[in-house]
């Protein structure tokens, strides 16, 4: 190991520095993540196949004596007062940014003895709202970094516990969201997908082949409406499962325990909308195994008709693509290298992910460049990334 300091440590230092006129004493790291296959699949209690990406959020933090909490962020600005672990008057007008900050210092910090307060600097090169994770990202590095200022456990010695508390913070600022993105954030390796199954919480590293990158595509759709359709989606699915046991006289936990026998009795009884997200939880859940199953073979014909499989049935059967996305898709099928390609994450806006050959990348995003270009007059900003680590204090 090289005793250089990691110049994503070195710069955020500096910020810190510049921000609070004094040096910080942990800086953390956590990374995004893209998900290759399984959507809408962890909170049905299924199989998920993400990636952490090579970019992320990171945080510099400081002790503070006097209770406070502070954070700048490079992108919004501040300083924000976000809370006082020592009481104090709650604010209730906060940046969803600083929301989330506040949050994590309630769980992580608010029951230490002295009750520190803290300095913190976010900065980092993930795009928020774009559905790459950015706020579980945030969270998680939020938590590492107050964690090591505040002198309390690190929260990274129990993952599942950690997973769960970030979970735990999304949901309280109104989004449902399942267990996949804070694990992956948390577990990510290098060179790897993992495949989570989200009823056992096992996780495995899925090898991804050597020669292929991660190209992520944003439509550059804010994901304003996302909270709201997502929690639907989620009512939706447990309509359909209560719906299919009393139809089947059989006890379905979730839509993880439906069979394609199921769907037929389902389809039979509501051939409409709640048919259509059955089928796609059951038919996605199936698919997960089948990508990793390509994945191993080096199969990139079968990794493209999954992938696509995947992507058609987020836009027909679950309804969370959106037109840009689904052009982004069409630019991407049968571009040279490219081995497949659907929207990631919960939808509603937000971006592609593409298994391109390394080689092949950088032409492969100048044709997505200019083929979203010629439709909408800006860029897709496309990015290629291999599988990354997770989050980790920066030494
Ligand atoms: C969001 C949620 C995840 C997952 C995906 C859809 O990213 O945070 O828990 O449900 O949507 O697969």
């Amino acid at each position: 190991m090289s005793n250089e300091a990691d110049p994503r440590k070195v710069s955020a230092s500096e910020a810190f520095e510049a921000a609070f006129g004094r040096a910080p004493e942990a800086v953390a790291w956590a990374p995004g993540r893209v998900n290759l296959i399984g959507e809408h699949t962890d909170y049905n209690e299924g199989i998920v196949l993400p990636a952490a990406l090579e970019r992320g959020i990171v945080v510099a933090a400081a002790a503070r004596g006097d209770g406070i909490v502070r954070a700048v962020s490079q992108r919004y600005g501040g300083p924000v007062e976000v809370g006082r672990t020592l009481g104090g008057p709650r604010h209730l007008e906060l940046p969803s940014w600083a929301a989330y900050v506040r949050a994590v210092a309630r769980e992580v910090v608010g029951a230490a003895p002295s009750g520190p307060g803290a300095d913190l600097w976010i900065g980092g090169d993930l795009s928020s709202a774009a559905g790459l994770s950015s706020s579980a990202a945030l969270v998680v590095a939020s938590a590492l970094a107050l964690a090591e200022t505040a002198r309390v456990e690190n929260p990274a010695v129990d993952t599942i516990a950690f997973a769960q508390m970030v979970r735990l913070v999304e949901h309280r600022a109104g989004t449902l969201c399942g267990i996949m993105d804070p694990l992956v954030v948390l577990e990510g390796r290098r060179g790897c997908a993992l495949r989570i199954d989200c009823r056992s919480l096992e996780i495995a590293e899925v090898p991804l082949p050597p020669e292929i990158v991660l190209v992520v595509c944003d439509s550059g759709v804010e994901r304003s409406l996302a909270q709201s359709a997502y929690n639907r989606r989620r009512d939706e699915c447990e309509v359909a499962r209560g719906a299919l046991e009393r139809l089947s006289g059989r006890s379905l936990r979730s839509l993880r325990d439906a069979t394609r026998d199921d769907l037929a009795i389902l389809g039979h009884a509501f051939p409409g909308e709640l048919y259509r997200r059955a089928r796609h939880v059951v038919e996605e859940n199936d698919r997960v195994d089948r990508l990793v199953d390509a994945l191993w073979r080096n199969d990139r014909e079968a990794a493209g008709r999954l992938m696509d499989a995947s992507h058609e049935s987020l836009r027909h059967d679950f309804e969370v693509s959106t037109a840009e996305l689904d052009e982004l898709v069409d630019d991407a099928r049968g571009a040279a290298g490219c081995w497949g390609t659907r929207m990631t994450g919960a939808g509603f806006g937000g971006c592609t992910v593409s298994l391109v050959d390394r080689d092949a990348a950088p032409a492969f995003m100048a044709h997505m460049d200019q083929a979203f270009r010629a439709r909408y007059s800006r860029s897709p900003r496309p990015f290629a990334s291999s599988a990354g680590d997770g989050a980790r204090l920066l030494q």
